[in-house]
């Protein structure tokens, strides 16, 4: 089976250490004894606590990081190198999230350079690709979708355009419940590796994994992500459950959500 992606973007949540504590205690508990293969299960906390998760993250969960800058150093107050992330053993970083387009109105060159960074740091960059309602209402959300492809991979070579993930996230679809249909999700994903297959060839577009995002829940996995035959998902306020993250990277692994620990031993 192909590896899927379960990526939870904690975002601007668990605001303190003692959350943060509480947070890691329970995933701990909830990945133990269980066996969870062929998902690569990412967390991706607040910058401040990328330090303390890289240090008790349990050993089959990565880190990643929320953003990234794209200059190497210097006077750029707030920013985030790739060396820090490195320091701290970030495996993966969000790029070009529709609420850092939204509300720090980063623009697709900007999305480019911070892929290149990462890329060129050995970071593996989550690529955040979406279209606004009034995108879809207008009949162009194939056009956005695959502009935002083109510019973030720009001048990035075949073998490492294979190291990024791309995450589709119809930005109407974030924190909102408003639930896409497949078929609409499956659209998208050709769109997706039609533009990566117009740049690389489709044996390398084949490699890119195309993940999910948007409301996504355990009960919504087979619509959202394998009935569209999706790499895995992007999870935002559900991620916050340890619980559920669990679950969920249980249901795209094969293994079913209700299994029991017992019957996974004996299996
Ligand atoms: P929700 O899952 O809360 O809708 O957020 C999705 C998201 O933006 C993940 O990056």
């Amino acid at each position: 089976m192909k590896k899927r992606y379960l990526v939870g973007n904690l975002k601007m949540n668990l605001n303190s250490v003692s959350e943060t504590e509480h947070y890691l205690v329970a995933l701990k508990k909830e990945l133990f004894g269980k066996r969870i293969e062929n998902v690569e299960i990412v967390v991706a906390p607040s910058s401040i606590y990328l330090e303390r998760f890289s240090r008790e993250l349990p050993e089959n969960v990565s880190l990643g990081a929320q953003d990234v800058f794209w200059e190497k150093e210097g006077s750029y107050t707030s920013q985030i190198s790739t060396s820090m992330l490195n320091d701290v053993h970030a495996g993966f970083v969000v790029i070009g999230h529709s609420e850092r387009r939204l509300y720090a109105h980063e623009t697709d060159g900007e999305v480019g350079w911070k892929v290149r960074a990462a890329l060129h740091e050995n970071i593996r960059p989550i690529l955040c690709v979406g279209e606004t309602a009034e995108d879809r209402e207008r009949g162009v959300a194939a056009d956005i979708v695959s502009g935002q492809i083109v510019e973030a991979f720009r001048d990035v070579s075949p073998m490492m355009a294979e190291r990024v993930v791309v995450a589709y996230e119809p930005r109407w679809a974030i924190g909102s419940d408003v639930i896409p249909e497949s078929e609409d999700i499956f659209e998208m994903r050709i769109v997706i590796h039609r533009a990566l297959a117009e740049a690389y060839g489709p044996s390398v577009a084949d490699r890119i994994p195309v993940l999910y995002g948007g409301s996504v829940k355990e009960s919504l996995l087979d619509r959202l992500c394998l009935e569209p035959r999706m790499d895995g998902v992007l999870v935002g306020r559900e991620s916050l459950y340890p619980h559920e993250l669990v679950r969920m990277a249980r249901h795209i692994g094969g293994y079913g959500s209700t299994d029991s620990e017992v019957s996974d031993n004996n299996s």
